[in-house]
């Protein structure tokens, strides 16, 4: 086993990551710049030095971890999710809805759920939200609640707005809603669930499992099992309905490919239909969603997986990303700029000018 290696397999077993999900490049960037941190000058080094340091595990799971996230992240989901609390609401007079965003990253998408979920009428004596990370620098961020333009992509200026105030600094989170989320440093490998059984109604698990090794996916996905009541729902992200999480849980609907209940008898069919979904994105038939549209589509997926290859350095898996984009939705135009970047320096010039045409006749609204 190489250093690199055997840094990639400490992550694997403290944080459940799996550094192929995002390639090889990116935890060669990551050590490198703890490398240069410590001044020591080899993977080698490194690795010995880890293993004598448990403390410095901590730095190289900040180093590592992919914290993409921004507000009403896929606004269709937030809608769904708010007119699910308010049905609940009515029909539990008196409760409170109990809420888990696991993991929550900067906070963005703990903040958008106690908007939204007020939004939809319920009373902040009614509603709590915890909001947990394994990253101790995304938690400090998420409890000041302090963003920058770029956490709202999607959302328009009106609607940042209604739950957050613009400052010199950036967007401060309102006074009202602060209250109504608590944030934690949490492993939710190191969580078993059983002293939260059934705690919760509804949970956000969205953007975890695609980074998981096997194991870990299986670990948090009997943790989530636990911690939501049997009449409870997930909510997982668009590319989150993986093998393991079928095992504990159904999709609500053969249609939904986001909300989930932990299992009741199989309805087998409903399952392969949504698995069929998620496995192979069809082609979407209309017109695609701008990105700032705030829609969470495959190809946007696919589309920010490039972007965090291409901040590592890796052009190749950036580049395959992009390809995975446009094979959904051909006329994609961010993942077309993308592409048409990465080959602005590589590709033949044919390859190139066709390309720019197809860009061209994207941005107007036509086919690729
Ligand atoms: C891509 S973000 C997803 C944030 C948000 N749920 C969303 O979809 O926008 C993934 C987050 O998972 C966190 N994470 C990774 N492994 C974790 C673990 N073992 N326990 C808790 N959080 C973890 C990372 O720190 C990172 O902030």
């Amino acid at each position: 086993m190489t250093p690199l290696e055997h840094i990639g397999e400490w992550l694997a077993r403290h944080a459940g990551f799996d550094t192929a999900s995002v390639g090889p490049g990116h935890l060669k960037a990551a050590v490198q710049r703890r490398l240069r941190h410590l001044a020591l000058d080899s993977e080698a080094a490194y690795a010995g030095f880890l293993e004598k340091h448990p403390e410095e595990g901590d730095e190289l799971v900040e180093a590592t971890m992919v914290r993409e996230t921004r507000f009403f992240r896929d606004a269709a989901v937030f809608e769904a999710a708010g007119q699910w609390a308010a049905d609940w609401s009515r029909s539990h007079p008196g409760q409170t809805l109990r809420v888990l965003s696991l993991p929550c990253a900067s906070g963005e998408e703990a903040w958008s759920l106690a908007a939204c979920l007020t939004a939809h009428g319920l009373h902040p004596d009614r509603l709590r939200i915890e909001a947990r990370d394994i990253s101790a620098e995304a938690i400090t961020a998420a409890r000041e609640g302090l963003y920058q333009a770029s956490s709202f992509r999607g959302v328009s200026h009106a609607d940042r707005a209604r739950f957050a105030r613009e400052t010199p600094e950036g967007w401060r989170i309102l006074d009202p809603l602060r209250p109504l989320v608590t944030f934690q440093r949490r492993n939710i490998l190191e969580d078993s669930g059983d002293a939260e059984s059934s705690s919760y109604h509804l949970i956000f698990c969205r953007n975890l499992l695609i980074y998981l090794v096997h194991s870990a996916r299986l670990r948090v996905v009997g943790t989530l099992h636990r911690l939501l009541k049997p009449e409870g729902r997930l909510v997982i992200g668009s590319g989150d309905l993986l093998p393991e999480l079928l095992e504990r849980f159904a999709p609500v609907r053969p249609a939904s490919s986001f909300a989930l209940t932990p299992h009741r008898p199989l309805d087998l069919a409903a399952v392969e239909t949504a698995a069929r979904a998620a496995a192979v994105p069809a082609r979407p038939a209309a017109p695609p969603a701008e990105e700032t549209s705030g829609e969470e589509t495959p190809e946007a997926q696919y589309y920010e997986r490039a972007r965090v290859f291409l901040q590592n350095g890796d052009e190749r898996h950036a580049e395959r990303s992009c390809r995975q984009a446009l094979y959904v939705n051909p006329v994609h135009v961010p993942s077309l700029e993308l592409l048409s970047e990465l080959w602005s320096h590589r590709a033949p010039q044919r390859l190139r000018r066709a390309l720019h045409g197809r860009l061209h006749r994207a941005r107007r609204g036509g086919a690729a």
